[in-house]
């Protein structure tokens, strides 16, 4: 990456950038930092960019070299990992699991999802999924198209898209060019509009204000192959080897035991990240299944993935997510760990992203690579509700 070379054009831009914007930050401006904002900051950073010789990979070498048996522990970058036993195996090889046992419940499928896979996944997200009736962040500010966004950013002919936002504006909007330019802030290409897309609703509708889910608008449906894969992943895990020791308080009722049959996702979101968006430390805390996995599905540029604690003080470790990877978050512990995204990976989408034969009848797949040059997907899938219960028969009793 051009930003690590200190003669490249990319490094002089953040250093100079950083120089300008820090010439009169006070020293001890950090001194207040909670370790995992001191570490956010770190992997945050344009200049100097951060270093990653911290970050876990689990698929690279230096893990590899390890001789594993299922159950053994080996650490990496000092951290313990466990491998686990799957019973997958994907396009490239066996399936491997990696638990983090000081986070309990943590599990990671470096290459879970194959290639293929990945660009249907892809274009489910944009396509099919990042439109009505499913909420997206530009919903609040604009009209989409009932095409739906992708549609019409590949359609020359799509008209623009207004915005919702002034409407007293419309009758006068001639009389003067600073309306004039007004107008043309209301009215955006669906080309432009593409690349403010941040997210788009999975399942049961999710309340960004009150932090809610709001049964009152219905079930959405979870796709079908996203929902099979999830539980693949679930399935292919051995519980037992993850928790079958654990004596962690409020985990008494070993609900993981039967996670094979109860694991039923039923809302989530899709993440679009674009090269320099991050997301926050939280905690998603809102599922009445607090215990249940989430299944994290990365796709496109590899991101560093922080996940810590119960609070903020807790130091987190940082874990590096690429194209394919499943992250599964379970567990009481785990579920309530401090966890975000500092940072996407400039420049590592895969090969297996630019298609040069059109094998699979993909017919528009260059614009899909195009948009994922600078782009991170990620597809974050949860269980709100036990298997079979339907919150709407019960407001009605
Ligand atoms: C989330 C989340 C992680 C990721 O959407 O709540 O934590 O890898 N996403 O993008
Ligand atoms: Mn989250």
């Amino acid at each position: 990456m051009d930003i690590y070379d200190p003669s490249s054009a990319a490094y002089k831009k953040a250093r100079r950038q950083y120089l300008k914007t820090t010439k009169s930050r006070t020293k001890d401006l950090d001194a207040e930092w909670t370790p995992f904002r001191a570490a956010e900051k770190r992997y945050k950073a344009r200049f100097p960019p951060p270093d990653l010789s911290h970050v876990l990979d689990l698929s690279s070498a230096t893990c590899d070299a390890v001789t594993l048996a299922s159950g053994q522990s080996f650490y990496c970058n000092g951290v313990e990992i466990k491998f686990l036993d799957t019973n997958e195996s994907t396009s490239s090889g066996v399936g491997k699991a990696f638990a983090v046992p000081h986070v309990p419940g943590l599990v990671i499928l470096p290459s879970f999802v194959s290639p293929q896979d990945q660009r249907r996944l892809v274009q489910w997200a944009l396509r099919d999924h990042a439109r009505h009736p499913n909420e997206t962040n530009l919903d609040a500010h604009y009209i989409l198209p009932n095409e739906g966004l992708w549609n019409a950013h590949l359609n020359s002919d799509a008209p623009l898209i207004r915005t919702r936002a002034y409407p007293e504006f419309r009758c006068c909007i001639h009389r003067s060019l600073r309306l004039r330019r007004l107008r043309l802030f209301r009215q955006l290409s669906p080309t432009a509009l593409i690349s403010r897309l941040r997210w788009a609703n999975i399942g049961w509708s999710y309340h960004w204000g009150s932090k809610q889910y709001d049964f009152t608008k219905g079930k959405g449906r979870v796709d079908n192959e996203i929902g099979a894969i999830c539980k693949r992943a679930v399935s292919a895990v051995n519980w037992k080897e993850v928790f079958g020791q654990s004596d962690e308080e409020g985990w008494v009722d070993e609900h993981w035991r039967s996670w094979h049959e109860t694991y039923e996702p039923d809302a989530g979101i899709v993440n679009y990240y674009q090269i320099k968006d991050t997301l926050m430390a939280h905690v998603d805390r809102s599922e009445v299944c607090a215990t249940s996995p989430l299944v994290s599905i990365s796709l496109g540029n590899a991101a560093i993935f922080l996940i810590g604690g119960l609070t903020r003080d807790v130091e987190p470790t940082a874990i590096l997510l690429r194209s394919g990877d499943v992250v599964i978050m379970s567990g009481p512990a785990c579920r309530r760990a401090y966890h975000g995204v500092p940072r996407i990976l400039e420049d590592t989408l895969p090969d297996h992203f630019s298609l040069k034969s059109d094998g699979e009848g993909f017919s528009s797949w260059t614009s899909y690579e195009l948009y994922m040059r600078t782009t991170r997907i990620n597809i974050n899938v949860r269980q709100v509700f036990p298997k079979g219960f339907d919150p709407g028969l019960q407001v009605e009793n």
